[in-house]
């Protein structure tokens, strides 16, 4: 706690607020921290047995503007730019992957990048899981593959009792990949945020498995 009130609660003036506020931000400022404990104690490198999961590189730039630059990609996920530029992809590697609550990692086969999975961390919530694989390789069982070796690493951490997920009714693929990793569907509603805000969405909630 001290630490949260000397890191953070400065930078808040917490001298000038009430008694109430302070301890608004003070919950919210511990809520910032563990999202970033659970984000750095994930591991840089994460292997499984046909791929390597890392952070992403100014090199992956080009083959992330090709493959992430299809309409059939970003109509189901919530946060894509489309048409996706070169711009895009070196926002996203510069910016966007080196932001406190983002845990974004490189899906790469054979040294080549083809897709991203990762966390995005909500404060106060459970991390939300997400993921895009390029066109040419679906099919192939390399997202279960990929959502399997990130969930383990997540788990072995013991700092992810929840991870939640949520995915378009309509999107199958998605959700048979959920389904396979062992989220459980906890309701549908209309997609609070991002670019498919107000379409109809499945939530999803895995625990850390007992045995974990
Ligand atoms: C959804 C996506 C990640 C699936 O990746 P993938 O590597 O092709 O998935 P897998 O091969 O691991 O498939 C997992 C299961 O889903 C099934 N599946 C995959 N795509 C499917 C589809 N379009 N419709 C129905 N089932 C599908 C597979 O048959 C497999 O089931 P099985 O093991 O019983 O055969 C990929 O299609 C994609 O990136 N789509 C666009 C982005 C996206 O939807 N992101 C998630 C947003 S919530």
């Amino acid at each position: 706690m001290k630490e949260i009130e000397d890191d953070i609660l400065p930078k808040r003036r917490s001298h000038l607020m009430g008694p109430a506020a302070q301890a608004r931000a003070l919950a919210e400022a511990t809520a910032q921290l563990a999202a970033r404990r659970q984000r750095d104690a994930l591991p840089h490198r994460i292997e499984t047995p046909r791929l390597v999961l890392r952070a992403p590189i100014r090199g992956d730039v080009p083959a992330l503007v090709k493959l992430a630059d299809n309409l059939k990609i970003y109509e189901v996920l919530a946060r894509l730019p489309h048409p996706y530029t070169r711009a895009d992809g070196i926002a996203f590697v510069e910016l966007i992957a080196q932001r406190p609550d983002e845990r974004p990692y490189a899906i790469t086969l054979d040294e080549q990048f083809i897709g991203v999975v990762g966390f995005h961390f909500h404060e106060g919530q459970p991390p939300e899981l997400g993921y895009w694989l390029g066109e040419p390789y679906w099919g192939k069982g390399i997202m279960s593959e990929a959502v399997k070796g990130l969930l383990e690493a997540a788990f072995a951490t013991r700092l992810f009792p929840r991870i939640k997920a949520r995915a378009l009714v309509t999107n199958l693929g998605s959700l048979n990949v959920l389904g396979k990793a062992g989220f459980q569907r906890l309701g549908e509603g209309p997609d609070p945020v991002g670019q498919n805000a107000g379409k109809l969405v499945a939530f999803l909630e895995l625990e850390q498995p007992k045995w974990t």
